[in-house]
């Protein structure tokens, strides 16, 4: 096999309680790549379609990841990368992720699957780290474990695949606006207080029992973010009313995706889902802000060939 096309899915992380460490993966957005042996050494990125981004590959995310697997493996060939980029730069779906899980997935793939999904993650943290600043993997390993993820810890690298119960549906509204990882995570405080960690913990284990014994009216209570999202919110325009309007028309619960603006609802059933998106959808239209919204099933499966 000398190429391949993969699709490498938009992730949600933190799902509320889980800053940096929860994160699931969704079906229906994501990225095309396509990979190509080469007979010249090292790695080139010769199209990027859908948004600019650089061609250099130490300044661009699937470059980076892709480098940090290339000079482990050291193969006598090397790699040239094509990105058609659907997921927005800055949208809080975890575009960089997908990017850089998607290069190091291929690679892996042209080269007889030398490494597993750990070593993976790692690669693609190098490429991650470019764009928010810091090594962070909890949009990385959903994308390429799929389904749920816990990442337990970054060094050494340990990564908990979590059961996504059956009927589980994820809204997301992604306003058109751009925030930065970085500066959505400069504006959080350094320490907090005893009485916010306490429920904060609690919410992250009992999230994850809820999630092992697919208890939904547990789930719902679990998705409180008393750390993060009180911060970062005010960086979203209109996200009170966005997340009263999912609770009210039957969410289990909402919350901020990843760094933002991207806002996400959980929901069970299918029929549930489309309720809380078309009442996302007719509140936001009246904002004035362009907005894309999207209904997922949460994806078991990550990053697939096409
Ligand atoms: N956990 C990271 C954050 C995800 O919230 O900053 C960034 O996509």
């Amino acid at each position: 096999m000398d190429q391949i096309k993969i699709f490498s899915p938009a992730t949600v992380a933190n799902v509320s309680c889980g800053f940096d460490v929860l994160g699931f993966c969704l079906d229906t957005i994501g990225d095309e790549m396509i990979i190509k042996k080469t007979s010249q050494k090292g790695i080139t990125i010769s199209k990027i379609d859908g948004y600019k981004l650089p061609f250099e590959t130490e300044n661009n995310v699937a470059g980076v990841s892709a480098l940090a697997l290339y000079n482990d493996a050291n193969p006598d060939f090397g790699f040239d990368i094509e990105i058609y980029k659907k997921i927005k730069p800055g949208s809080g779906i975890g575009s960089s992720s997908a990017s850089a899980a998607g290069s190091v997935f291929a690679m892996n793939e042209l080269l007889g699957r030398p490494y597993n999904k750990t070593q993976l993650t790692n690669f693609a943290m190098k490429g991650e780290a470019l764009a928010s600043h810091c090594e962070h993997a909890d949009n990385l390993a959903p994308a390429l474990f799929g389904g749920f993820t816990l990442v337990k810890s970054l060094a050494p690298l340990k990564v908990l695949q979590l059961p996504t119960p059956n009927e589980l549906f994820a809204v997301v509204i992604h306003p058109q606006i751009e925030i930065k990882t970085s500066e959505s995570r400069a504006i959080l405080p350094q320490e907090v207080p005893l009485k916010n960690a306490i429920t904060q913990w609690s919410n992250v284990g009992s999230l994850v029992h809820a999630l092992h014994t697919e208890d939904y009216s547990l789930l719902s209570a679990s998705l409180e973010d008393v750390i993060v999202e009180p911060h970062r919110s005010k960086l979203i325009p209109h996200f009170e009313k966005v997340k009263q309007t999912a609770l009210k028309h039957g969410a289990l619960g909402c919350g901020i995706s990843g760094s933002g603006p991207s806002v996400f609802s959980l929901c069970k059933g299918e029929v549930i889902a489309k309720k809380v998106k078309d009442a996302i959808q007719n509140v936001y239209s009246q904002t004035g802000i362009d907005f894309e919204i999207h209904l997922s099933k949460i994806n078991t499966e990550g990053i697939k060939i096409l």
